[in-house]
Parts: structure tokens; C-alpha cells; sequence
């Protein structure tokens, strides 16, 4: 399975910050933001990475991060999202590089205490199909929510007003090849960008989707209080643990 991190966008949610620089170059803790969906990757077993990027300071990572030595890495691949157009068309833009994989996607701004290991075992060896990792939360309206029926997703709604459940739909998401045909197919949302939630949503209407609870903490970042939260959690627990 190779991985994608998704570290694009103008992250206007934390404007003056990112006016000149790239949401996922700033700092978390005593590292880039960006450090740790790497961490996560290859904790999870996954070496060959595709980092999107896009936005401001798009060279910088090139800087920054070279060819991922210090993750032991051998070589990391990059490219480019123009334009606003949203997480799932961020995603199309892998299609060359997953050669008909399985792919796990990483949001760049989500941070986790622990490890996806056992999720990314199950479904290297499963028959395909996607897998999203869920986490309870106190605030689920800032979130995809998933409602449950059973051991199966019924169905994903995108920050909803009125939430049925706490479950939070993280960003992290495994894929089968299937994914490609799925964007191609998506209209842009209210908001004008192609959504992560209607590619979910289009594996739960075929059946295809099964999900994980996940263990420990998880964090975006992307907002000033959860980049201040973020920060605080790394400081006191770490993260990407792999015991
Ligand atoms: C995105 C997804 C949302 C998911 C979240 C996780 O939201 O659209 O479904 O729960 O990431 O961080 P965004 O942070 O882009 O608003």
C-alpha cells in the first residue's frame, strides 16, 4: 500500500499565519506540521509517499523535507494542486502514482497519539473497498459524522448542524483503486470543491466501506485552537507512537 498526504489549500482559517507560508509548515509543538503525518505513514508499515502540496511556499517542503532521510526514507514524491478545488480533486491528482494500489491518504493537519498499524494490516490484506478510522469527540459538528447501523457506516454527513453521533470521521482513509473513478465522477459541493465525504459516501451506497475505531488521541490542526491544542497534546503525550 503506498501513502498520499494531502498538504495543500490557503489555510485561511489561520490567516496572518499562512498568508506567506503553507499551513503544514508550521510549527507543532518542537516540529513542522507536516513532520507528523510522515511519521504516521511509516509507522503504519508505508515508505513510498506522495506529498500534494499547493498554496504558499509550495518549494519550501522541497527544503524542508528532501527526499524523507530523516524518516528513513530512500526518496519522497511530490505535486502540485492548483486552485482551491478541495481534498478528494487534491487527491485525483495521485492517480499516476498509486499504479492501481491500495493508498492510504493522510490530511496534513491531523495528528495522532498512537498508530494506524493494525487498520493499514487489515486492509493491505483485505479484498479492497475503503476503510475510515472514527473517534469520538465533543464537538462533532466541526467534523464528517458517521452514523452506525451495527458493525456497518450507513452514511457520512459533512459538519452537520444537528450531528446524530459523536463519531468524527478522521483524516485518514484507505482506499482501493475504485477511488480515481469515484472523483471523476463528483460534482463540487455548495462550497465549489469535490468532497472527501462524497467519495465515502459513494463506497457506503456499494457496500464497500468498513471503518475502525481509533485508539488514543487524534487532533486537527487547522484552526487556531486545535493548532494550540495540537501543540499542548505532542508536548504532553507525543505523538505516532509505535508501542
Ligand atoms: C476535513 C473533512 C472532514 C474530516 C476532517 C478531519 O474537514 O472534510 O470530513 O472530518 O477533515 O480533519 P476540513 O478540516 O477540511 O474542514
Amino acid at each position: 500500500m503506498k501513502g498520499v498526504i494531502l498538504a495543500g489549500g490557503l489555510g485561511t482559517r489561520l490567516h496572518p499565519l499562512t498568508r506567506v507560508t503553507n499551513k503544514h509548515l508550521l510549527p507543532v509543538w518542537d516540529k513542522p506540521m507536516i513532520h507528523y503525518p510522515i511519521r504516521c505513514l511509516v509507522a503504519a508499515g508505508i515508505d513510498d509517499i506522495l506529498l500534494v502540496t499547493g498554496g504558499n511556499a509550495a518549494g519550501d517542503f522541497l527544503k524542508l523535507l528532501g527526499n524523507g532521510k530523516e524518516f528513513g526514507l530512500k526518496h519522497l514524491n511530490y505535486t502540485y494542486q492548483e486552485g482551491e478545488g478541495g481534498i478528494a480533486e487534491a487527491l485525483g491528482l495521485a492517480e499516476h502514482f498509486a499504479e492501481g494500489e491500495k493508498i492510504c491518504v493522510v490530511l496534513g493537519d491531523n495528528i495522532i497519539e498512537r498508530n494506524i498499524k493494525k487498520a493499514a494490516d487489515d486492509f493491505r490484506a483485505g479484498d479492497g473497498g475503503a476503510k475510515i478510522l472514527l473517534k469520538e469527540v465533543p464537538d462533532p459538528e466541526r467534523f464528517g459524522v458517521a452514523e452506525l447501523d451495527g458493525d456497518q457506516v450507513i452514511s457520512i454527513v459533512e459538519k452537520p448542524k444537528d450531528p446524530k453521533t459523536n463519531l468524527a470521521v478522521i483524516g485518514i482513509y484507505m482506499y482501493d483503486p475504485w477511488v480515481f473513478q469515484i472523483i471523476r465522477d463528483l460534482e463540487p459541493s455548495e462550497r465549489g470543491e469535490l468532497e472527501i465525504t462524497d467519495v465515502n459516501n459513494a463506497y457506503i451506497r456499494e457496500g464497500r466501506m468498513s471503518y475502525q475505531i481509533l485508539d488514543g488521541w487524534w487532533t486537527d490542526a487547522g484552526t487556531f485552537g486545535s493548532l494550540h491544542r495540537a501543540s499542548n497534546m505532542v508536548y504532553e503525550g507525543g505523538a505516532n507512537r509505535v508501542d
